[in-house]
């Protein structure tokens, strides 16, 4: 065996003919798509694989801010902020991959929801998993508030000596208003490909997006923000 031959014979378990292959499972991940033949047309592999890339970002950002729940229940507020911020930067390729979709045109869209059965993104795992992830942090971020000893106004105003629960603040303020444009985004993509008054595959209005778009994880922290102006202009009325 040459010296090259050592380093390029897999030494992984499983299948593929590399240890890349045998890791990432290629062989797998690469079949879950409808072959070429099997496609109702031919932009359906970019719908699939738009969807699909979804799926699996929405699950890592998932676990991370599940790892992040579990530091914030132990009062480890830099690792949960950490792994928020992670969180947040895994969920913007699947806002931006929403725009991958609005290239697909309505009548050729028709053609493949035909085959879609009622599959509607409200079952979506990953995006449910969020919607479940969500308040339990918020709830989490309170209960530290409490065991604190202080108001949200005050984290928000004495936010030097309070760094570490104040960065959490501001990272699930970061989380809300991710999962708010990707509903904005997703809402634009339906609006431009099947209407924004028809119902979706599962029955529901695409009424009702535009109604959940406005659904906020954590109004509280946008609210405080108000309140923060209006104290500021108590102080010095001539400010806008
Ligand atoms: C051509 C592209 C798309 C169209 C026309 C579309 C359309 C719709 C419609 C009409 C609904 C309302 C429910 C129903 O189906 O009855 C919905 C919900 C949803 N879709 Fe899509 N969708 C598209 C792509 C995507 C993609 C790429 C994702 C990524 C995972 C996604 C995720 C979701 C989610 C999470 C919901 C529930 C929304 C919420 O809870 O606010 N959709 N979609």
């Amino acid at each position: 065996m040459t010296h090259r031959d050592e380093f390029t014979k897999p030494i992984l378990p499983g299948k593929g003919a590399t240890d890349y292959e045998r890791y990432l499972r290629t062989d797998e991940l690469l079949a879950l798509q409808k072959s070429p033949a099997e496609l109702s047309h031919q932009d359906e592999m970019t719908f699939m694989v738009v969807h699909q890339s979804s799926e699996l970002l929405l699950k890592g950002a998932a676990f991370e801010l599940g790892r992040a729940l579990e530091h914030l229940e132990r009062g480890d507020f830099a690792n949960s902020a950490r792994l928020m911020r992670r969180a947040n930067q895994l969920l913007e390729p699947p806002i931006g991959l929403l725009h991958i979709l609005e290239t697909i045109t309505p009548y050729d869209y028709h053609i493949i929801r035909a085959g879609l059965g009622h599959g509607s993104g409200l079952d979506s795992p990953g995006f449910l998993s969020l919607l479940h992830i969500g308040p339990r942090l918020g709830q989490a971020f309170h209960d530290q508030l409490k065991h604190a000893g202080i108001t949200l106004d005050d984290l928000y105003r004495r936010h030097e000596e309070f760094f570490g629960l104040h960065d959490v603040a501001e990272r699930l303020v970061d989380f809300d208003e991710r999962m708010q444009l990707f509903r904005f985004h997703h809402l634009k993509l339906a609006e431009r490909i099947i209407g924004g008054r028809v119902v979706g595959t599962m029955g529901t209005p695409v009424e009702v997006l535009q109604q959940r778009m406005e659904h906020w994880l954590y109004k509280d922290l946008w609210d405080i923000r108000n309140h923060i102006t209006a104290a500021s202009h108590q102080a010095e009325p001539s400010k806008k």
